[in-house]
């Protein structure tokens, strides 16, 4: 115990867990976090977040005393009474969640007296009742699902629109709300199925919207309507708001993708066909390869043109390149015999952008491209559109996948620009 604030343990030191640690820690409990990566732990004793979140590294310094970094899960047993499940679900080669993370959790944890099981990590609807038939009677069962976008997780951590706690014994999804008190949001007390359909939920729903909106665009272009100003006109109306309408090159990212993908084959092993999510991710696969399209129409054959990728990451303030439309891209241009060149603040590399030459400014990408293609909506960006680059590039013509510029400022300066629905 930390004063009155009980101790607390976190399975995994990934985003998830790094996050609820830190912010735990700054509302005053002591946490211990435990990883089974070596590397992970020492990089955090010796202060450094090996990803980047605004504010972490910073959050995490300023609460040392109350944080500890730990391989043992004697260490993290020692004082915890409350213990979060923090490690990831990445999806298997089906789609379907591969549980054996959490698994291992449930086994390292083992049956301390008095404790509590938090499940953060995503996981399908019925996984809580599995667990808890594993789990000893001395060991409570609570589903309180994370709704923390990258970028601005600490933000939505200490200011959430929502908690969900969902338990099978009220008394421990109490001990769980308790630790929330004086959160300004309100605490929603659900049964552990429902806790855990409400993420699925919330995220294929947001999903939905995005590959919705990417339609109304392409539909738009085809009939010379603009999606800028349909959004404004739909959103006004409160039931829909304009909220995840921003029509672009398709969602990525480590938690859309998977999370549809979960809910739709969850579905199916239940015997229900959820046949407006097959559509959302076609969708949203086909979105990526539109631009392949656009550029065809302005270049012809692309055998030989030298392409700038500009934001390789799968949105702004974030280095995590998990499911970024970039990489789709990147090697769908490649087989059409293009040379590409990409800019990111973040993204120095990855593996799955083999041949991808990644230059340090953005004037570097576009010389003498024949095309710059915006893919994450990074501010530097907004500031393409100048004499300098028109000038640098061979050939003035700007795809912008993320809307992000004014079309008619970038054609005033000379450039050749596209958008994603618009006039
Ligand atoms: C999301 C959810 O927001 C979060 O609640 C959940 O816990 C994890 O998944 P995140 O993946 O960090 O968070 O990113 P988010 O900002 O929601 O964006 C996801 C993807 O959708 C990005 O690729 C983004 O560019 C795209 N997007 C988002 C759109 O294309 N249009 C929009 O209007 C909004």
């Amino acid at each position: 115990m930390t004063g009155n604030k009980p101790a607390l343990g976190v399975f995994g030191a990934g985003w998830v867990g790094l996050v609820t640690a830190a912010c735990f820690a700054d509302l005053g409990h002591g946490v211990v976090v435990r990883d089974v990566v070596p590397a992970k732990i020492e990089e955090l004793n010796t202060g450094r977040v090996p990803f980047h979140e605004p504010g972490l590294a910073e959050l995490i310094d300023g609460n040392r005393e109350r944080l500890t970094f730990t391989l043992s899960v004697d260490e993290l047993k020692a004082d915890a009474s409350i213990f979060f499940s923090c490690v990831d679900t990445p999806p298997t080669p089906s789609g379907e969640a591969n549980l054996s993370a959490v698994l291992s959790v449930v086994h390292d944890l083992g049956s301390p007296e008095d404790t509590i099981l938090v499940m953060k990590s995503t996981v399908p609807v019925g996984t809580g009742a599995r667990i808890r038939d594993q789990l000893s009677e001395r060991v409570g069962y609570v589903s309180n699902p994370e709704f923390l976008s990258e970028g601005r997780a600490l933000e939505d951590f200490m200011r959430p629109d929502r908690i969900v706690i969902g338990s099978f014994d009220e008394r421990h999804g109490d001990r769980v709300a308790a630790l929330y008190e004086g959160f300004d949001a309100p605490v929603v007390r659900t049964s552990v199925p429902s806790a855990e359909m409400i993420k699925l939920a919330a995220n294929g729903f947001l999903a939905t919207r995005i590959s919705f909106i990417n339609e109304i665009a392409n539909v738009s272009e085809a009939v010379g309507a603009d999606v800028d100003e349909v959004v404004e006109g739909m959103g006004l109306d409160k039931r829909i708001g304009t909220s995840y309408l921003r029509p672009g090159v398709g969602y990525g990212g480590s938690c859309f993708p998977k999370d549809v993908s979960f809910l739709k084959l969850l579905a199916g092993n239940s015997g229900y066909h959820f046949q407006l999510l097959s559509a959302v991710m076609e969708v949203n696969d086909l979105q990526k390869r539109r631009v392949i399209n656009k550029l065809k129409e302005h270049l012809g054959d692309l055998r030989g043109k030298t392409v700038a990728l500009l934001g390789l990451a799968f949105k702004p303030d974030t280095d995590d390149m998990r499911d970024a439309p970039s990489i789709v891209l990147a090697s769908r241009l490649q087989a059409e015999g293009a040379e590409v060149r990409a800019w990111d603040r973040l993204v120095r590399g990855h593996p799955e952008l083999n041949g991808v030459v990644i230059e340090p400014t953005i004037l570097d990408a576009i010389r003498d491209a024949d095309a710059a293609v915006i893919l994450t909506e990074w501010p530097e960006l907004e500031g393409l559109a100048s004499a300098e680059s028109r000038q640098a590039m061979r050939t003035p013509l700007i795809i912008d996948g993320r809307n992000l510029l004014d079309p008619q400022a970038v054609r005033a300066v000379g450039f050749v620009y596209e958008g994603i629905g618009r006039a």
